[in-house]
């Protein structure tokens, strides 16, 4: 991850650096080429603007000293994203079908950072789904238990994980939309190995992608710390 983030850091940082030196090179030129000078300081404003923008999605996500490590309800969790953005799902004509757990899931994590995963994992499947000429914009969210493990599945009628991405797909800054910054999944991943969870993508064979989250149960009594 951080030679990643060194290698995506390097990129706007040479630009500036080279485009400052042009920039001294046609201050001492005569007669002064403003036109050229202007290119140079509106591209050095941009490529700082991407530098200050990695910096501060990583430093949003990877502040360890807050994390509040709580007995949270996944399912709760869950259900506050999904509120948080039906209005946007709505907007985009997405149905998102809701197939919890009837048990309480619960796990031993920052219910805040797991919320982040979460989000992160339904705005993947809004993407996808809105690349898709198709008629069927469907997500679903699943919950259940299955062998001491609360697990979490998003699954979309989107386009499907392309195959050149799918062994790439924790790759920091491996992106293929536009804006794609290529962090959402290497930093849910990074959330989850910290409280022993897990973080899995396929493809299904009805088509679309499916997302896989498992978190550790643990139980009220040994929860109660
Ligand atoms: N549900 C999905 N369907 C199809 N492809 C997906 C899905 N989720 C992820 N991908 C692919 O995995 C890549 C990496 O995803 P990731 O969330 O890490 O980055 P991103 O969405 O491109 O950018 P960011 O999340 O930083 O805004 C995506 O660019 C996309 O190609
Ligand atoms: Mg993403």
């Amino acid at each position: 991850m951080a030679s990643g983030i060194a290698h995506e850091l390097n990129q706007p940082l040479t630009a500036i650096l080279s485009q400052s030196q042009a920039s001294l090179h046609l201050l001492k030129s005569e007669p002064l080429k403003r036109d050229a000078l202007l290119g140079a300081l509106e591209s050095n404003v941009l490529q700082s603007k991407r530098a200050g923008e990695i910096l501060t999605r990583l430093r949003n996500w990877t502040k360890r000293d807050a994390t509040v490590v709580q007995l949270a309800d996944l399912n709760q969790i869950i259900r506050g994203v999904v509120d948080l953005m039906s209005m946007d799902l709505k907007e985009r004509n997405i149905v998102l079908q809701l197939k919890l757990d009837t048990q309480r899931l619960l796990s031993k994590c920052d219910p805040v950072q797991i919320e982040q995963v979460i989000f992160n994992l339904i705005r993947n499947s809004t993407e996808a789904i809105e690349d898709q000429k198709d008629d069927i914009r469907r997500i679903a969210v699943e919950s259940r238990v299955l062998e001491g493990q609360n697990i979490i599945q998003i699954s979309d009628s989107g386009c499907g994980i392309a195959s050149e991405t799918l062994p790439r797909l924790f790759e920091p800054f491996h992106s293929t939309k536009e804006n794609g910054m290529g962090l959402g999944l290497s930093l849910s991943e990074s959330i989850l190995q910290r409280f022993d969870g897990n973080l899995t993508l396929n493809n299904q064979s009805s088509g679309g992608a499916c997302a896989t989250v498992s978190l550790p149960s643990a139980s009220p009594v040994n929860g109660k710390k």
